[in-house]
């Protein structure tokens, strides 16, 4: 960018088009959610949380105050609990009326006066339930008579009659491994991998499922399989087994009601039969094995007589771990790809194009004689030949095994299993592979899409693109470092460098809530922080800078993108314990002790004789993360008004940063450690004195030109590179770097046809070759933590630390780059953002939509006024 642009111009014209307030006097309120959820079945909270958006044409429009009506009838005729307060506050305001009974469904509805004084109506009334107690549980868990040494997945069945006609019907239900139930045939919910992945030892979820439309009057069958899952299957890249346990088992109640107001509850125990069904083998790495000649046809209805052969299941004692409601989102189906293409490699296979590479599964559709067996592989790449490329998926076979019944066309999919892929190889196929027999599905966690980015540059569109799919395809209810390979775990450090871009462009409120749970589960009694959560590896792994502060940094983080001091409540002690551990290992305030990743996958030329490596000292950068997590810690302190902690740790964090320099910086400020990496984290996070910061970033920057402006930096310093250099003035340099189409950069994989984002710079080296097999997966979102600049500084939607959740907006675009236009949007909790610029002629053109109860401070570029502006749709002009 032309650094000319930066200077301040003179003929700046602010330009306000209102709109006319005539139009409508109404307000009205939408998107009700409990403890960020709609309508959510499993409330545990013993004071649950609510939250609307208000809608109103009118700008400036602030809440007043609110009512909260609640009850347990749908029509909330006895009001439990009212409120009526005023306030502004519409976001995560919580219950205060009687305590809350489990196991019961509470109605309620808001209204809201604005500051213009219009009354909204009271919205539809919305529900929840509340989970149940340890004592409502009559349920038992059940598993296979004797020991579950098969690979197969067994299926369990229970035939009851219900001889009244049934008002409601609800289903808790959870397992060791993971279950699909169904009753009467029909499946039961649309969530894969339920009961989802959790600290095993700590705590399971169930999932409560509303089942009345399946049940009938008369004679019924639930019927349930279950697979390995992350429970019993094989997990991590240490070919282990049978972590949480060895026995997969089930555990079931179905409450109904009837029209008569009478009540029957049905559970798991030791009248339910078992049989093994068609699945011979279920993995999560490796893939299924489906017979369709074990089908057992009708064995989840009525009149099925086979019934009669199979075994009595056992039951089993409860364990020590907690069943929970569900905090975080479900997995489910989302998009659909078409068959792209179906070719020849050149070694002959017949390989499957998708055009995208994505997590999920193909649905598959046969017809053949009984006994085919067809075979599907899953593959990310393909080899410079063309040939189907899988060794980057180490020992993870990724492979499905179909084998047919005969007669009519089936279609097959996996139950247990989800792959990472674009392509597919098909083997055994009987006749001519036909396009429309295979469909792409995308499996991932639920979240609702809230951020939307583009620019007048393809390829930064496309870079977008990747980023949002390497986010579906590693949010499948844990955040993974890939989704393909023999790994696929909740890496500590992936997660904390891309939380704040997962926070624009999806609702991860409730997927980031249910995995901190985990992270403090998990956490070790010395305050460490394991390398994975779920931790799956040893006690050892743990505590590596950049990777445990994740406690602090994602608590935080969640907190500043949805308003949410409850997570800072609940995370608190997590936080604390993780920032005492580095002092009790931290020697005269510093931390110089243990393993770590460093700034790991920094950029490393071949046959490297000049030093051009960017190796960063790795205690350098641990000591700069012990300071960044004291400063959150710090943060939170003052969120909770807890003073004494934040007196203790700032005067921490002062010997923290003192402790920094002295081992680290030469009086004249130039770091031991001269990368990018050092010097971004070392201004990131203040660890330097001010009148040193400005010399420290031009380093930075000569850095960059030294390699003739490209990024050298791995996972820790990525993230704030491009932040680094425009809180620094050198915007131009951010530009330059997220625009370089060269290796290293971000744009170098799209230009390589990526359409995720690769864990490695170069994973396809520029002569179309492969960096090392094992090691390079072609989804793993780290280096899409660039999306959070984008979002920040492109478009210019920031939230505001001391008004978290955009109750009070920043609006800064900066443009760069020959960017000739941005847009985006971001659905808050308050509701949607805009910001939407083009810059044509030397004239920047600025939209911005701010919602009802918010408001925005607007900085043009280059400007030195503020514009604050309250809800409402604005024009801006300036000249540029
Ligand atoms: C994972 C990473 C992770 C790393 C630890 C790898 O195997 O894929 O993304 O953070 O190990 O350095």
């Amino acid at each position: 960018m032309n650094k000319n642009l930066l200077v301040p111009f003179t003929s700046l014209i602010l330009l306000f088009l209102f709109t006319t307030d005539t139009f409508s006097q109404k307000v009205s309120v939408k998107d009700l959610t409990v403890e960020h959820l709609v309508n959510p079945l499993s409330v545990d909270h013993p004071k649950p949380r609510f939250s609307w958006k208000i809608i109103s044409d009118i700008k400036n429009t602030k809440q007043r105050n609110y009512e909260i009506k609640l009850g347990t009838t749908a029509t909330i005729g006895k009001v439990l609990w009212k409120a009526g307060v005023s306030s502004d506050q519409s976001v995560l305001v919580a219950y205060d009326g009687p305590k809350l009974s489990s196991k019961t469904k509470y109605y309620w509805q808001v209204r809201v006066k604005d500051n213009h004084g219009n009354t909204s109506a009271w919205s539809p009334v919305q529900y929840f339930q509340t989970g149940l107690k340890p004592e409502d549980w009559q349920a038992k868990w059940i598993s296979v008579a004797g020991k579950d040494t098969s690979l197969a997945s067994p299926l369990f069945r229970k035939e009851i009659n219900l001889n009244k006609r049934v008002k409601s019907a609800l289903v808790y239900i959870t397992a060791k491994g993971l279950y699909e139930a169904s009753i009467n045939g029909n499946r039961v919910g649309n969530a894969y991998f339920a009961p989802g992945w959790t600290s095993y030892k700590d705590h399971i979820q169930y999932q409560v499922y509303d089942v009345k439309q399946s049940l009938k009057t008369g004679g019924n069958v639930i019927g349930v399989s279950l697979g390995d899952g992350w429970y019993k299957g094989r997990i991590g890249f240490n070919h282990q087994k049978q972590f949480y346990g060895d026995t997969r088992a089930l555990l079931m109640q179905l409450e109904v009601e009837f029209a008569d107001g009478s009540k029957e509850t049905i559970v798991t125990d030791n009248t339910w039969k078992t049989s093994y069904g068609p699945i011979l083998a279920a993995n999560i790495y490796d893939g299924e094995t489906y017979d369709a000649r074990l089908e057992r046809q009708g064995w989840n209805n009525t009149g099925f007589k086979e019934d009669l052969n199979w075994k009595p299941v056992q039951e089993l004692a409860f364990g020590p771990e907690k069943l929970v409601g569900m905090s975080g989102p479900q997995v489910t189906k989302h998009e659909e790809f078409k068959a792209l293409k179906i070719f020849k490699t050149p070694k002959g296979e017949t390989v499957v194009d998708f055009g995208q590479n994505l997590v999920g599964w193909v649905t598959l559709k046969a017809k053949g004689p009984a006994g085919t067996k067809i075979s599907i592989s899953h593959a990310e790449v393909l080899t410079k030949e063309g040939n189907f490329y899988t060794t980057n998926l180490r020992t993870a076979r990724q492979q499905h095994t179909y084998i047919l019944k005969g007669g009519t066309e089936q279609t097959f999919e996996p139950h247990f299993s989800f792959q990472g892929f674009r392509y597919v190889k098909v083997d055994g196929y009987p006749g001519e592979l036909r396009l429309e027999d295979l469909t792409a599905v995308a499996v991932y966690s639920d979240m609702k899409t809230t951020g939307k980015f583009s620019t007048s540059n393809p390829l930064l569109n496309q870079l977008q693109h990747n980023i949002t799919w390497g986010q579906k395809g590693n949010f499948v209810d844990v955040p993974t470092d890939c989704p393909q390979r023999d790994e696929r775990l909740g890496w500590t450090g992936d997660a904390q460098a891309f939380a704040l871009t997962a926070a624009y462009n999806m609702d991860v409120s409730g997927f980031f809530t249910k995995w901190l749970k985990d992270v403090a589960a998990d956490q070790l009694p010395n305050g460490s922080v394991p390398f994975v959560i779920p931790n799956v590896l040893t006690q050892n792994d743990a505590g590596s800078a950049g990777w445990a502060d994740v406690a602090t940094i994602v608590s935080w983080d969640m907190y500043v993108s949805y308003g949410d001091k409850g997570i800072l409540e609940t995370q608190y002690n997590s936080m604390k314990k993780w920032v005492d551990y580095i002092s009790s290992v931290a020697k005269n305030n510093l931390w110089n002790t243990g393993f770590h990743f460093g700034d790991w996958l920094f950029y490393r030329p071949n046959d490297d004789n000049d030093g051009r490596a960017a190796v960063t000292d790795k205690y350098m950068i641990a000591q700069t993360f012990y300071a960044h997590s004291t400063q959150l810690l710090i943060n939170a302190a003052k969120v909770l008004g807890k003073t004494e902690d934040v007196v203790k740790y700032q005067a921490l964090l002062d010997q923290i940063k003192a402790a920094y320099l002295k081992e680290n910086m030469t009086p004249s400020g130039k770091l031991v450690s001269a990368t990018q990496t050092a010097y971004v984290l070392a201004l990131q996070f203040d660890m330097l004195p001010e009148n040193l910061r400005a010399q420290a970033a031009q380093r930075l920057v000569d850095n960059v030109k030294d390699y003739g402006n490209h990024l050298t930096t791995g996972f820790l310093g990525t993230p704030y590179l491009c932040h680094v250099l425009s809180r620094f003035g050198h915007e131009d340099v951010a530009y330059d770097l997220l625009l370089q189409e060269s290796y290293p950069s971000w744009l170098y994989p799209v230009k390589m046809g990526a359409t995720t984002i690769w864990e490695r710079w170069d994973g396809i080296k520029p002569d179309g070759s492969f960096q090392t097999a094992d090691m390079n997966s072609f989804n793993h979102y780290a280096y899409g933590a660039i999306g959070d600049w984008m979002y920040k500084n492109i478009a210019g939607i920031n939230p505001v630390v001391t008004r978290p959740g955009y109750k009070d907006i920043l609006i800064a675009p900066r443009p760069g780059g020959k960017l000739t236009s941005a847009s985006a949007a971001l659905e808050t909790v308050y509701g949607t953002i805009k910001s939407s610029w083009t810059l044509t002629d030397g004239t920047f053109k600025l939209d911005v939509t701010v919602p009802a109860n918010a408001s925005a401070t607007v900085v043009l570029p280059g400007a030195l006024k503020k514009e604050e502006i309250g809800s409402g749709s604005y024009h801006f002009e300036s000249k540029y």
